[in-house]
């Protein structure tokens, strides 16, 4: 099979627009962190640049991307910050013609922008994933605290994150990563001892679940992997197929910093503004045109407000810091939960005490304020 041999089609262009919007996210975070001299950004499936059309592939979108609008990244960049961008692959002829792309694009962009050299280093090799990801060179990075990272891994199917690769991933300091899964080919072959050997599918349970599901089951089942005792965060988005409405994929994204995942949630409520975790109707809301559709409101924000709700009122949440990591949990933006604040105030069912505000985002520099449930307020709710 090669991928870059058609033009993609929308559901690819979706990802990698997601992949896109991601890494536009992530990076001015570890550029303008004065504690992070290294950077080191990895696409271990990178395919050959481009599709048939010219439609750049992943790897070109990261560069572009680490361009900026006008250069506003690579011109700015510290002479002490080393980044790098590491592309690998497997097949031979891909990884030739990625190198020839890549280069293509490096000199068109300094004869473009007449800067001289780029500030990046742009790695191409030729590797298949697990001797790129078991590599020395990569664990070392992989290991070390100082060095930012952000992974991609795009693979065909479900077969290379397995349980060993995805907890090296989630343990790995200053990690974020995204992957690809064929959700529905899990689903499908859910018995077959060759899922089985990479995916531990007895936990799933995809008979109680409409097929649309089938991508948030198996998130579920990476999560279950994540250690207990450990603070990680885990969302997913899935994709249908639009030419084959049956087909399911999705992405699922790691961080082991809230900022992390409140900056993927912030791509994903932007490609959804309904769920903020499909790129179809999962929650069967009533859609823009519809006589019964309401600006800003939909069925998940409905049953993750109503929670919430309950939690603060009941004392399960006792604070907004835990209340924001409580709502990213739920796949919902922190300032989801500062409207549910606002609204539980104004009834008069909670009074705040502590360092009071109404900041939703930087949560882990937020004040802290804490709750106290009015005396009338289980009854009133
Ligand atoms: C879905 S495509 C990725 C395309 C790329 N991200 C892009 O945007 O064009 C998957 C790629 O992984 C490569 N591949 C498949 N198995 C691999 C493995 N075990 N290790 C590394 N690359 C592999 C394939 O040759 C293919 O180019």
């Amino acid at each position: 099979m090669n991928f870059n041999k058609e033009p993609f089609d929308e559901s690819t262009k979706l990802k990698l627009e997601i992949f896109g919007e991601c890494f536009r996210e992530w990076l001015p975070v570890f550029l303008h962190d004065k504690y992070t001299n290294q950077i080191a950004i990895f696409d271990f499936f990178a395919g050959s640049g481009s599709d048939s059309n010219g439609v750049h592939g992943s790897p070109l979108i990261l560069l572009k991307e680490a361009k900026g609008e006008n250069r506003k990244y690579c011109s700015k960049i510290d002479k002490d910050k080393v980044i790098n961008f590491i592309f690998s692959e497997k097949a031979l002829h891909m990884s030739k013609e990625l190198r020839s792309n890549v280069e293509k694009y490096k000199s068109e962009c300094i004869n473009a922008n007449q800067c001289g050299d780029c500030v990046y280093k742009i790695s191409v090799e030729q590797k298949d994933f697990k001797s790129a990801f078991n590599d020395p060179e990569t664990q070392t990075v992989l290991k070390d605290k100082n060095i930012g990272k952000f992974i991609l891994l795009d693979q065909y199917g479900f077969s290379q994150i397995d349980k060993d690769i995805f907890l090296q991933l989630v343990n790995s300091p200053r990690t974020d990563f995204i992957f690809f899964i064929s959700s529905s080919y899990v689903k499908r072959f859910k018995e077959h001892p060759n899922t089985k050997q990479y995916i531990n599918t007895e936990s799933m349970n995809f008979d109680q679940m409409q097929p649309k599901e089938c991508h948030r089951v198996i998130a579920d089942y990476y999560r279950s992997l994540i250690p207990p005792e450990k603070e990680y965060y885990l969302h997913h988005f899935t994709i249908q197929k639009e030419t084959c409405k049956g087909n399911y994929y999705g992405l699922i994204f790691g961080s082991n910093h809230t900022f992390g995942m409140e900056k993927f949630l912030k791509v994903c409520w932007r490609n959804d503004n309904f769920s903020g975790e499909a790129n179809f109707n999962m929650y069967n809301d009533f859609e823009e045109g519809n006589l019964f559709h309401v600006k800003n409101s939909s069925n998940k924000k409905y049953k993750v407000i109503s929670e919430l709700r309950k939690s603060i009122l009941s004392g399960l949440i006792v604070d907004n810091i835990s209340g924001f990591k409580y709502t990213m949990r739920m796949g919902c933006e922190p300032k989801l939960f500062t409207q549910v604040v606002r609204e539980l105030e104004e009834e008069g069912l909670i009074k705040r005490a502590g360092t009071l505000n109404y900041s939703s985002t930087n949560i882990h520099n937020a004040k802290r304020y804490y709750f106290e449930v009015c005396n009338n307020a289980n009854d009133k709710n």
